[in-house]
């Protein structure tokens, strides 16, 4: 039976392959699913960087911006809305420099520090421990906390994890009773570090997972919370931190992370967030296809070691990284967020649907006023993202069966270079609803994609889409609307063929039933 699926397919690209000619062509078995796409694919991360916690989310009780416990409350309906599944905290590179119990207790009293790697401004630790539980509560969300591996102890990390899921009686869990939260929290996801073979310390792979191994034991399951430990995984193409970390920590841990961001030039001159042609555009995506190569590779490492798929790859920081805004602070990382982020996100999310085998979890860096951000604020204003639309259209993924899929896509060109025109992913809900997602990257050129669903009977298509009239195009305080959602219908449903053409520059959600 399988077997003869299978030559179906082949015969069925074959077929197109000669006969249609210029149309990407997509066979997906809709009654073949097994993996379900983790919602933790979604995650978000904040860290305590330019105006992310502050003003992006906190702006104190006696602010006359509307807040809840000090929480700006339209930031969390935003945040509600596309149902963020997790929010990692505090780091980042802070996480590192970060002391827990500098931040707990009466406000007033906590100690001021610097925050050295960001922007040298003093951090007064008015959001800590339970400003952030509470922001996941608000949001219905899991936190996802990196403790401080970097500059940090056995001891700080070990008590930080008693503080705040102990039950019974304890020092810690007495002193967060004294503080004025009588119930432990529960977390689930704890990350050993983070970056420690760079701004996290510097060290080799060898030394880390020794420290990894040390701090993981103390890192201990209080009743019945089960964290889920993610070591510090690899700088992009580091496949020997990999190698390293699965040989000699592997077996403790239930995570392993990887950073890549999409950097459009140099990190020396990364390029602005508004201001690129269309060479620099198509740069800008061929890099960011390059995820697709970068989770094969380390995957095919993890699975030598872990063949079973228990530890998850957590790609716990991604996203687009430019020069700041124009006249911003350099250390704040500040920037504008165009349909090219828009474009961006949706490939990297197709990208990490379709490894869900082992993606567990991913972060898109990071949540408001901070790089590649779902949210901007000015004060009392705030507007959306053109990525932001792009997690509202894929929400539909979040714990979703994933689809297998065949796709050939056709090209994008610029000069001399090609790529594939067109990103995909699909997966069926519990109530049997299909999902498609598709990036036409090709700012210049719609596309066709001649689509054959196999093992289905559907009767019904409806879409949404992301789309604008420039790459370039970007929400102001002024003009917040600019690049927003709008619906789609471009797709004519004939039997279980499916004709879709997408318009060019544009990220598309269908939907079957
Ligand atoms: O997201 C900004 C920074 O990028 C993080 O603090 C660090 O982990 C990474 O280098």
């Amino acid at each position: 039976m399988k077997m003869k699926r299978t030559f179906q397919i082949i015969v069925l690209l074959l077929i197109s392959s000669t006969s249609i000619s210029a149309q990407s062509r997509l066979i997906i078995e809709a009654d073949r699913g097994q993996t379900t796409i983790s919602r933790h694919i979604y995650g978000h991360f904040s860290e305590h960087l330019g105006r992310c916690i502050y003003g992006g989310y906190w702006v104190g009780e006696d602010s006359s911006i509307p807040n809840t416990r000090g929480i700006r409350d339209d930031v969390v309906q935003a945040l509600k809305d596309i149902s963020i599944p997790n929010l990692r905290w505090p780091g980042g590179c802070f996480a590192d420099e970060y002391h827990w119990m500098d931040g707990i207790g009466p406000r007033e009293e906590r100690p001021k520090m610097i925050n050295t790697h960001w922007g040298g401004v003093v951090e007064d630790n008015s959001f800590g421990t339970h400003e952030f539980l509470d922001l996941c509560e608000q949001l219905g969300t899991e936190p996802f906390i990196s403790g401080n591996v970097g500059s940090g102890t056995v001891e700080e990390m070990s008590k930080w994890i008693e503080y705040i899921t102990f039950d019974g009686e304890s020092p810690m869990a007495n002193l967060r009773r004294k503080n004025g939260r009588e119930e432990p929290w529960k977390v689930k996801f704890w990350g050993i570090g983070n970056e420690n073979w760079g701004c996290g310390g510097n060290m080799t792979p060898d030394y880390y997972s020794d420290l990894y191994r040390h701090y993981a034991t103390f890192s201990r399951d209080y009743g019945d919370n089960r964290l889920f430990r993610i070591a510090c995984g690899a700088n992009a193409a580091d496949y020997n931190w990999t190698e390293t970390l699965m040989r000699n920590a592997g077996r403790h841990m239930q995570g392993l992370s990887l950073h890549y961001y999409t950097v459009p030039r140099t990190w020396a001159d990364k390029g602005s967030a508004t201001d690129f042609d269309e060479t620099e555009y198509f740069t800008t995506i061929e890099k960011t296809l390059f995820m697709d190569e970068l989770i094969t590779k380390h995957s095919a490492i993890m699975d030598r070691y872990d063949p079973a798929k228990r530890v998850g790859m957590v790609v716990d920081e991604w996203g687009t990284w430019y020069n700041v805004e124009p006249g911003t602070n350099p250390g704040f990382l500040y920037q504008q967020n165009t349909l090219r982020d828009a474009i961006v996100a949706g490939i990297n999310l197709n990208i990490f649907n379709n490894h869900s085998d082992r993606v567990k979890m991913a972060n898109l860096a990071q949540t408001v006023n901070v790089l590649q951000a779902v949210i901007l604020t000015d004060e009392e204003k705030m507007l959306l993202t053109p990525t932001y639309w792009v997690f509202h259209l894929y929400k539909v993924h979040q714990d979703a069966t994933l689809l297998p899929l065949s796709f050939r896509s056709e090209k994008y060109r610029n000069g001399d270079k090609e790529i594939e025109a067109v990103s995909v992913s699909a997966s069926k809900d519990d109530s049997g609803k299909i999902h498609i997602t598709l990036v036409n990257a090709d700012p210049g050129k719609e596309h066709r994609v001649a689509t054959q669903l196999v093992g289905a009977s559907v009767k019904k298509v409806s879409g949404k889409m992301v789309t604008s009239e420039s790459t370039n195009d970007y929400n102001t305080f002024e003009q917040p609307s600019k690049v927003g959602i709008s619906d789609f219908n471009g797709a004519t449903l004939s039997g279980n063929d499916l004709a879709i053409v997408l318009p060019p520059k544009s990220v598309v959600m269908i939907e079957l039933q």
